[in-house]
């Protein structure tokens, strides 16, 4: 795995590989010394972090590309490649989940990442696993909190923990994990975390489908069958000037009509407190779904902008 420190243009350039917190130090310390390019001016620039649990697809690279931009040409991209256990419950995907450092590296030479820190579990969490935690609150026991109890917290407890250790000034979420962003969002409000919070919206397939690690798993049948997950999304968001019961009987409809798709949950939140809304509300909402395409458990969102009913 390279060490050599970077030196060519941001966007062209191979990240450092970092795996040790006196690593990470290091990095960060050289760069607030010599700048991006070995022998520029140190500048004024911003440090964005992207945090991913790796087995990298186009979605993260585009949030890569937007840290970039955000941290400017002087600024340090920091990438964080970590499995982490603590979102994971019993009989969930943690010890199968896709994991290739190299080819993850690989693949952000030259979209604009300057630093991989990719700790092993024993260098976040050194004294096993935490006492104290993070707590999502009530955003972490609807929808995926429900489906997936304590998964928000554990995600919430790295994403802080990471945030201490990358020290960034920005962090880049994908718009795709739409409950995950709102937490990490509320977090940062809520205690006082100085960094500001970026969504970007999720990279979609030429045919639909969100891009997730988790869509490795699907076989080619199984791949065709979770297009009913954005085909749904798209019929309710088409319904929005039926209110907020056209949005979700539209949606719904699609999903009742697919076969092998078994329906976690179906919702139209407030996306900020992630209350269901009720039928007469009319504004910006956030239409969420949750399926099981055999044994892949994929989740997808679209924002619709829900009209008020009107009684025809
Ligand atoms: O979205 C993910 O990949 C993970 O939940 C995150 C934010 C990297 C925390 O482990």
């Amino acid at each position: 795995m390279t060490t050599t420190p970077p030196s060519a243009e941001p966007a062209q350039r191979t990240p450092l590989v970092v795996r040790t917190r006196p690593e990470l130090q290091d990095a960060q310390m050289r760069w607030a010394l010599t700048g991006p390019v070995e022998g520029a001016e140190a500048g004024p620039g911003q440090r964005a972090v992207v945090m991913t649990m790796g087995a990298l697809h186009e979605g993260h690279l585009e949030l890569v590309r937007q840290a970039r931009t955000e941290a400017g040409p002087n600024g340090q991209v920091v990438v964080t490649i970590f499995v982490n256990p603590l979102q994971f419950g019993a009989g969930e995907d943690l010890d199968t989940y896709p994991r290739d450092l190299d080819g993850d590296v690989a693949k952000l030479a030259g979209v604009g990442a300057d630093v991989v820190f990719a700790p092993t579990p024993d260098v976040v969490y050194p004294d096993g696993d935490p006492v104290v935690r993070v707590s999502a609150g009530r955003i972490g026991e609807v929808l995926e909190g429900a489906s997936r109890p304590g998964h928000l917290d554990g995600v919430l407890t790295v994403v802080l923990k990471l945030m201490h250790l990358v020290r960034p000034d920005v962090a880049l979420f994908g718009e795709k994990d739409a409950q995950q962003l709102l937490a990490v969002r509320r977090m940062v409000r809520d205690l006082e975390v100085p960094v500001e919070v970026v969504g970007v919206p999720t990279v979609r397939e030429a045919d639909g489908l969100a891009m997730s690690s988790r869509n490795a798993y699907l076989a080619p049948e199984e791949r065709e069958r979770a297009l009913a997950l954005s085909r749904a999304l798209r019929a309710g968001a088409a319904a929005a000037d039926r209110g907020a019961p056209g949005v979700i009987n539209d949606a719904r409809e699609v999903l009742d009509g697919a076969d092998g798709v078994v329906v976690d949950y179906l919702a139209l939140v407030d996306p900020v407190t992630v209350d269901a809304v009720t039928d007469d509300f009319s504004g910006p909402a956030l239409l969420l779904v949750a399926a099981r395409v055999g044994s892949t458990r994929l989740i997808d969102n679209q924002a619709v902008e829900v009209s008020p009913e009107v009684q025809r």
